[in-house]
């Protein structure tokens, strides 16, 4: 079986008062359109699957996000409802194939429902429903005697009879793409919205002795849309609150569930730990026995075996070691690499830097663009000096060397292994190997010194 995805994301989405597409806003870090796709592509595992997006307002916002994504789109210029919507994809639906139409603003859909919707369709239209305490403003789901599916009647076309309703459509909806093909030009816009419905395509089947199915979901999340921030943010917490569990159940200790964001993919070793408010984006993979404090940012890095973060910390694009310590206010900023048992310490910037094994840099230090090696212990305040207003320049510090506090290195300059540089030292030309280099004024001490006294 082929399918056509469908996904609709024309609409303005005007409660959201954003200059932002509704669509590209993110649950979870990553725009709802994209999760709503990536649900639909893992469908196309073991079949054939072509997406069509439909757009409309932001239209070019979207394909410019998307462009790279394999999908197709047509715009819809004026929105005259879901039905007509939906046709604008009938060029591209193949012969034979399903159609299964998804909304760019219900994002949490998972693919195990939509596949039994798939399964269900393949003689007539499946759609997927789900039941509300309070249904206000869906189409409701009006069955016969038998629990058969009759037709979808929307809010504002329905009497008190039907209102009483709890069963609701979802919108999305599988049907053979043939009888699409054949009924969507055919609807008609007389209702109370002057909207062409998707939904008429319901009775329409049922008037041509052909049986629709309805399909429950099970979770009303999964099927929920997004029009507001609220509940923009109301879907966000309960991913946020699903990925909380399954990391608990993975193992790993949250000291509160519900503070902590996972904005991306978040993979850990056993006996991790997570203080609270801590947020994860892109890739962040933890090693075993890793800790992290109150407070931290980890984007796209690595944490091997038993490394610690203290309390806020930011780590971004960085490779670190085993059994390093990291914080508190610690900034390893992108191209950081850490060599095991590394220290990194408070008010410490790092940027494109290698620190070898068990170096520290413990206290008020930039160390940027340089490479240092094993045992190197960088005193309180050192500043690499990495940028003259043009150029970036390297500085090179060899194994076991000792800088004194307060050092300036004016790169591109070299300390050789085992050297050191007394403290306040500015250095601009190279330390050989176990040299001691100090450049700084020399100290006078001027005896019988009078300081200046207040005049009474
Ligand atoms: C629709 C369903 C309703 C269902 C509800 C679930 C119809 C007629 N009604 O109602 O039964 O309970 O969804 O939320 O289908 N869109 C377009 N182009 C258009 C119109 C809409 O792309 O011309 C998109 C919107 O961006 C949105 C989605 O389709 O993502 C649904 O549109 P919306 O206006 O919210 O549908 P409802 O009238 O609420
Ligand atoms: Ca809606």
């Amino acid at each position: 079986m082929s399918i056509d995805v469908v996904i609709l994301a024309a609409g303005k989405g005007t409660r959201m008062r954003s200059d932002l597409p509704k669509v590209l806003h993110p649950i979870g870090g990553v725009p709802m359109l994209g999760r709503v796709i990536e649900s639909a592509k893992q469908l196309g595992r073991d079949r054939e699957l072509e997406i069509t997006v439909v757009i409309g307002h932001g239209a070019e916002s979207v394909r410019e996000q998307f462009a790279g994504s394999g999908v197709q789109f047509v715009e819809q210029t004026e929105q005259l409802g879901t039905g007509h919507a939906v046709a604008q994809a009938i060029p591209n639906f193949r012969r034979g194939a399903t159609v299964l139409v998804l909304y760019g603003d219900v994002p949490l859909v998972k693919t195990g429902t939509l596949q039994s919707l798939l399964s269900a369709s393949d003689k007539g239209p499946a759609l997927l429903s789900v039941e509300m305490a309070n249904p206000a403003g869906y189409g409701r789901i009006v069955r016969d005697d038998a629990g058969r599916v009759q037709a979808i009647v929307e809010e504002k076309d329905a009497d008190a009879d039907t209102l009483a309703i709890r069963e609701v459509n979802t919108g999305i909806l599988a049907a053979p793409a043939d009888l699409l093909s054949e009924w969507l030009p055919e609807l008609s816009n007389d209702n109370a919205q002057g909207e062409y419905y998707l939904t008429d395509v319901i009775a329409r089947s049922v008037s041509e002795d052909i049986a629709v199915t309805g399909v429950r979901a099970s979770d009303p999340l999964e099927v929920a849309g997004v029009n507001s921030r609220a509940q923009q943010a109301q879907l966000e917490r309960a991913l946020q609150h699903n990925r909380a569990l399954a990391l608990m159940n993975a193992g790993v200790t949250l000291q509160d569930p519900a503070r902590i964001d996972v904005r991306g993919s978040l993979e850990c070793g056993t006996d991790v730990s997570i203080d609270i408010n801590c947020v994860f984006e892109g890739e962040v993979v933890l090693g075993q026995d890793v800790q992290i404090g109150p407070n931290c940012l980890l984007k796209n890095c690595r944490l091997a075996d038993g490394t610690r973060v203290e309390a806020n910390s930011i780590i971004e694009d960085a490779e670190v070691g085993q059994a390093c310590t990291i914080g508190p206010f610690a900034r390893l900023r992108p191209g950081t690499h850490l060599a095991d048992g590394a220290k990194v310490g408070n008010f410490v910037e790092t940027k494109k830097a290698q620190i070898g094994r068990g170096s520290k840099v413990n206290h008020l230090s930039y160390v940027g663009d340089a490479i240092v090696g094993d045992g190197v212990n960088i005193g309180a305040g050192t500043i690499t000096c990495n940028y003259d207003g043009v150029n970036k320049s390297t500085t090179e510090i060899g194994d076991g060397a000792f800088i004194g506090s307060n050092t300036a290195l004016v790169a591109p300059v070299k300390v050789g292994a085992g050297a050191t540089v007394g403290a306040g030292s500015t250095i601009t030309r190279e330390v050989s190997t176990d040299e001691l280099a100090v450049a700084r004024g020399k100290q006078r001490n001027i005896s019988g010194w009078q300081r200046p006294t207040k005049k009474s």
